[in-house]
């Protein structure tokens, strides 16, 4: 199996530069500039005695304080070992057999489907459009596809990521809860993947009741800037939590993490300054990059940026250029139904950010090498 690599592999690239992982510029995953909270981290600390007990199979204390976060029951929220290990047991657990699948988005997705055998269809947004999610074509493609006779399985999910990776488009709530009301009524599951949705509150689903079948993936790894410990949830109703759950190995989830979730949850103060702050820092990034010579970039809902470099610039030899500079971009060049000169960066702290536009503005000026 063939499978697309993602950002953020920071081990790799110190191997290969023979550079400690602390002096690279990881603008290849999308995390919080600002780190996680420093409540979360004191967590990790107090936690530490209980690395001598097996964790919390049940996460309660982390699933309560998810509750009370989203005035929701706690019997509604499954916490996994990140949202990867989620999205890989929703196919198993939900028995789904052919996924439609709104793209050029995340791969794990399909990846996941593959593993389980199970068959994926896309529809993909148009460049020309903004890459906006073309959710009319994705309620047409449901009835078509349910409905004609084909050696295929009929369609029985639909996944939407919302804002979309590594688009950073995000549709408005109202129109993701309509998809989500059509496909109860056809019968199938709608899974939206929020990871990015810290960013824009007002694109999730997460503040009114969930149609049936619909499942919400969230992720404590980029806003609460934790992907070292590898903490995701998913939000559906318990009848459907259940299901799932019982598809999970036991102690997915360690102490540390449980306990530094819960923390960087409730650390209001540290949740308001990461999201004045990245609104604040992705304006200016995105006016820059508009300044580069030939560059397009695309307006984004999340913490990155997806940009194509200028007609002629190859996306292998800016990356690998910036790379021996110790600059990490994300190349998105063979991620399908993007542009071959797309890449994306994530959007981080001001001096960093600098950083990297002065080493593309230069790589930028010499072609690409
Ligand atoms: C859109 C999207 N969803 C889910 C994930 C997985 O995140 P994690 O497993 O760290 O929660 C990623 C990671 O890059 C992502 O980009």
């Amino acid at each position: 199996m063939t499978r697309l690599s993602h950002g953020g592999d920071v081990y790799a690239a110190a191997r290969e530069l023979g550079q400690s992982v602390h002096r690279l510029l990881d603008f290849s995953a999308s995390i919080n500039p600002l780190g996680p909270s420093p409540a979360a981290l004191r967590a990790i600390v107090s936690a530490r005695d209980l690395l001598r007990h097996y964790p919390d199979p049940a996460c309660w204390d982390l699933r309560q304080a998810l509750a009370m976060h989203w005035q929701r029951s706690a019997d509604e929220f499954l916490i996994g070992n990140g949202s990867t290990e989620l999205i890989h047991l929703l196919p198993m657990a939900l028995q789904i057999q052919h996924l439609l699948i709104v793209g050029p988005t995340f791969s794990e997705y399909a990846a996941a489907m593959q593993v389980s055998q199970g068959q994926v269809s896309v529809v993909m947004a148009d460049r020309a459009d903004g890459y906006r999610p073309p959710l009319e074509r994705v309620c047409v493609t449901i009835h078509a596809l349910g409905q004609r006779k084909t050696d295929r399985p009929p369609i029985d999910a639909v996944l939407l990521c919302n804002p979309n990776s590594p688009t950073g488009h995000a549709c408005e709530a109202a129109v993701v809860r309509r998809l989500g009301r059509l496909a109860a009524r056809e019968g199938i599951w709608f899974l939206v993947d929020e990871t990015f949705a810290e960013y824009c509150d007002e694109a999730s689903i997460l503040s009114q009741a969930l149609p049936a079948r619909t499942i919400v993936l969230r992720s404590f790894t980029k806003f609460y800037g934790l992907p070292g410990l590898r903490v995701g949830y998913v939000v559906a109703k318990s009848h459907i939590i259940r299901q799932i759950a019982a598809h999970q190995p036991p102690w997915s989830v360690n102490m540390l993490a449980q306990r530094a979730a819960e923390a960087a949850l409730c650390d209001v103060r540290h949740t308001r300054r990461s999201l004045r702050f990245i609104h604040r820092e992705r304006t200016r990034v995105m006016k820059a990059l508009t300044r580069l010579p030939g560059c397009t970039v695309f307006s984004s809902a999340a913490n990155f940026i997806l940009m194509e470099l200028p007609v002629g610039q190859k996306v292998a030899g800016t990356v690998a250029a910036l790379r021996r500079q110790g600059i990490l971009i994300r190349d998105c060049s063979q991620v399908p139904g993007l542009n071959a000169r797309s890449v994306r960066v994530a959007v981080r702290t001001r001096a960093d950010n600098d950083r990297l536009l002065h080493a593309l503005m230069a790589v930028i000026h010499n072609g690409g090498s």
